[in-house]
């Protein structure tokens, strides 16, 4: 690089005197930083809030950590920072007490709840939220909130959460939203503007390590493209033509049978090359200690291999132990034993045998680990630490793993592309592909990042191709009104008042747009039919009127009746022929000699006519969607008695504030569901208003949470008959539980909403034993699921027993919190 000029280094100086705070902040760093993050942090500076998106790795956390430094020199201002997972809220508040001292930092993610009234406070965005509706105490003095992994707002269960802190945060608390590179972020960032005001948005779409990328063909590693630094650079690239002559040598293998007309066509599309039997797949890949052996050669690793199955990834690991793979010296080995030895320290003894303790320590010391989320939540953070402190050098994961946690490699593998999706083969998209391989290349360590795409007969080099040079994929938003955000949005601003709010929501933002383009497209479309009608003119009479009626003879003469239609019908129909060819016939213009010039015209009237008529009610379907939506969800909320109309004045009101005639509020029963949270927040209101949980004892209690939150992975067997664990009390609860599912999911449709899916008792029997004390041993038993998994529903289960025991009355309240106790130990307890 050239010295700088003077104007250059003046243009600096004055930059540095305009942001004293971040001139004092770079100064703190290690590194210089890069020109996206510089515009993000004087946005700041300046005031304002801003949206960065970036790739993976590019560090978007630093535009965080400034934020937290600029309220830290102020008196008393507070910052919340936010993430959607609790171990990435637990990476989180380590750095933060790392950099600012215990007495600085808080941290609240549901199990843990440490200083919260700290300047700094690290949580789950679910806590954020639940904190804007009880319009918590910890609010005041909060200056900026961060939103980690913002691009969350796109998730299916959980995305609406975020759109209600973004919508409901005070006026004044400026945002720091991180996302991943998302191919809409103007449109992201426009709707931020419009709720929360002066937001910049800054986009980066270097990834800060190349990406190089490979193929592995047999045993052979070959590159992708013919010019790997046009693709890093962001240019077009040819795929390499090595790459598709070894692809195609590797097909001829293949038995060539019934090559005809008929074969082709049968093709999967994409697949240019025949598929291969079994025996020549197998004979084609390398073993994957082979693998592992090959990367340790190229000097490749440490590497995350993505298998998307966690029996795969658990495969994967016994193949490696069985061939003796090990890639750690002595003292490695010795390190991570230790490491492990004060991790699990706290698991109870009993349940090591049956969480495969001593096989997975045996293969971390062989610098080899699975991660998925089948595994213990405590397992899973050991080895993301071994990883990130170099011991452990192959992991096998699923996709879980490409979000969020630093966990840089040197190299990533898909051993596939394909995955399952729980309910079918599904092909990786390129935004999964940009996320999985975002993974590769360490900032600081590596000059490149590697991915590794293991070849299949009957993969095309193209389309692989295709997947690795498009890079994003659009945010959008996965919002829908629920009864508990009703019932606290009717409480806090009334109907009225809440169908504008939700008015504003990135749902509803992006429905708009959308509209905004297809009231565009029937603009210009019916401009398009003036001109058709036109040309169609006919000056001996009205031919719109006679190509109408010539349309509905062809059809009428197309449309073949079925042999068994009753004769009346029959007769219908010719009646109706002969009418519409007399009338035709007498028509003025059917005498014209241009009549089929203009009937041409016609046809393509007719065509682009029915064309805008459907945009012209996709659009009257979008428009005012979410708040349609909020309507029936209020009108459930009012066949129930949790709302009700509202006739005389209400006093105690916010001054100014207006309520029209249609004005509602809640009943007690709807100021109780305000506090409860969930995919099942009006049944479990349900079932306590109506006293159906009365009488049980904790275990039964615990079982009945269970029901509620646990979903099964897949569709199993009929539960119809399934004798329950416990007395006669626990079947009635449930039986009466599920009773009323059903009379609320037939309410549900005939407001035109989805419903829900039944209560399961597929945990049944595993909650009852562990809430009675039982091993874990014992109650892995009782049901067909991985220690993670267990543990990840019980702390649902916790979740949802500990909103009970806040919101039921006497003894269901201490029911639910003897429950609560008995679900939270040993390995369901633990945390790191
Ligand atoms: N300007 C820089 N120069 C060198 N290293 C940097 C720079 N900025 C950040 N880093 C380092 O890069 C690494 C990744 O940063 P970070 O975790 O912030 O990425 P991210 O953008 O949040 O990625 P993700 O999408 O995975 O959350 C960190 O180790 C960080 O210290
Ligand atoms: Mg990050």
């Amino acid at each position: 690089m050239s010295e700088p000029t003077a104007a250059e280094r003046y243009a600096a100086a004055k930059r540095r005197a305009q942001t004293p705070v971040l001139t004092a902040f770079r100064e703190r760093l290690r590194f210089d930083l890069d020109p996206f993050q510089i515009a993000a942090c004087e946005s700041l500076e300046a005031g304002r809030s801003v949206l960065v998106a970036a790739p993976t790795g590019a560090g978007k956390t630093i535009v965080a950590e400034f934020a937290i430094f600029q309220a830290m020199r102020g008196e008393s201002e507070k910052v919340f920072y936010t993430t959607p997972m609790k171990a990435l809220s637990n990476q989180k508040f380590g750095e933060l007490v790392d950099e600012y001292g215990p007495e600085a930092v808080g941290l609240l993610t549901g199990d843990t709840n440490v200083n919260a009234t700290a300047r700094i406070v690290v949580m789950t965005t679910e806590v954020l939220r639940n904190m804007l509706y009880a319009d918590s105490e910890l609010l005041r003095g909060l200056a900026c909130v961060v939103m980690d992994e913002v691009h969350f707002l796109a998730d299916r269960f959980r995305g609406a959460v975020w759109e209600e802190v973004i919508i409901h945060l005070p006026q004044h608390v400026r945002m720091v939203s991180l996302s991943a590179t998302v191919s809409n972020a103007e449109e992201f960032g426009d709707w931020l503007q419009t709720v929360r005001g002066d937001t910049d948005v800054v986009v980066s779409e270097d990834r800060p390590v190349p990406l190089d990328q490979h193929v592995l063909v047999r045993g052979q590693l070959i590159d992708l493209f013919e010019d790997p630094l046009a693709v890093a650079a962001g240019h077009a690239a040819r795929v390499n033509p090595e790459l598709v002559e070894a692809a195609r040598r590797g097909s001829t293998r293949v038995p060539q049978r019934g090559r005809g007309d008929r074969d082709r066509r049968s093709r999967v599309p994409g697949r240019s090359y025949a598929p291969a039997s079994r025996q020549d797949v197998e004979w084609q890949r390398l073993a994957r200690p082979q693998v592992i052996r090959l990367l340790e050669e190229r000097n490749l690793l440490p590497a995350i291999v993505f298998v998307f199955s966690r029996a795969g990834c658990e495969q994967a690991v016994t193949q490696a132990v069985r061939d003796g793979v090990r890639l750690t010296s002595a003292a490695e080995r010795q390190e991570i034993r230790e490491l492990v030895e004060e991790r699990a320290r706290t698991l109870p003894d009993e349940d090591l045998g049956v969480l495969g303790y001593f096989e997975w320590l045996g293969a971390l010391e062989r610098g080899v680990a699975a991660h998925h989320a089948g595994l213990l939540p405590t397992f899973k953070e050991v080895v993301e630490e071994l990883f990130q402190r170099k011991l452990v050098k192959v992991v096998y994961a699923t996709e879980t793993l490409a979000l969020g946690i630093n966990m840089p490699a040197r190299t990533v593998v898909l051993e596939s592309l394909e995955k399952f999706n729980g309910e079918a083969r599904v092909p990786v998209t390129p935004g999964e592909y940009t996320q999985l391989t975002g993974r590769a290349g360490r900032r600081g360590i590596d000059v490149e990042g590697h991915s590794v795409v293991q070849w299949l007969p009957g993969m095309d080099p193209a389309a692989v191709a295709a997947l690795a040079s498009r890079r994003t994929y659009p945010l959008n938003s996965s919002f829908r009104p629920t009864y508990n955000m009703a019932a606290n949005l009717i409480d806090q601003f009334g109907r009225a008042r809440t169908r504008e709010i939700l008015e504003s929501s990135f749902a509803q933002f992006q429905a708009d747009r959308a509209v905004v383009d297809l009231a565009r497209r029937v603009r210009s479309q019916e401009e398009s039919l003036d001109g058709y009608a036109k040309a169609m003119e006919c000056e001996r009479g009205d031919f719109r009127e006679y190509s109408r009626m010539r349309r509905e003879l062809g059809e009428l003469e197309r449309k073949k009746l079925s042999p068994d239609a009753r004769r009346t019908e029959r007769e219908r129909r010719q009646a109706r022929l002969e009418s519409l060819r007399t009338r035709l016939r007498r028509h003025p213009c059917h005498g014209c000699p241009d009549r089929e010039a203009h009937a041409r015209w016609a046809e393509r009237y007719w065509q682009l006519r029915k064309s805008t008529d459907q945009l012209v009610r996709q659009i009257e379907s979008r428009t005012g969607a979410v708040a349609r939506v909020f309507d029936r969800v209020t009108d459930v909320l009012l066949d129930l008695h949790y709302a009700e109309p509202v006739d005389a004045p209400v006093p105690e009101r916010a001054e100014g504030e207006t309520r029209g005639p249609d004005e509602i509020r809640l009943t007690p029963a709807g100021r109780r569901l305000r506090r409860i949270y969930g995919d099942r927040d009006l049944l479990v209101a349900e079932c306590l208003r109506l006293g159906l949980w009365e009488g049980l004892d904790a275990p039964a209690l615990a079982v009945v949470g269970a029901c509620l939150v646990y979903e099964p992975r897949r569709e199993g067997g009929s539960e119809a008959g399934m004798r329950l664990p416990g007395g006669r009390a626990l079947a009635e609860a449930i039986e009466r539980t599920t009773d009323r599912w059903a009379e609320l999911d037939d309410l549900e449709q005939s407001h035109g909403l989805p419903g829900s899916a039944p209560p399961s008792l597929g945990l049944a029997h595993a909650m009852h034993r562990w809430a009675r004390g039982g091993s874990l041993d014992a109650v892995l038993d009782e049901v067909d699921l991985q220690p993670g998994d267990f543990v990840r529903w019980a702390r649902q289960t916790v979740d949802l027993l500990d909103q009970i025991k806040d919101v039921a009355d006497g003894h269901v309240a201490r029911t639910a919190r003897q429950a609560v106790d008995a679900i939270r130990r040993g390995v369901v307890e633990n945390i790191v």
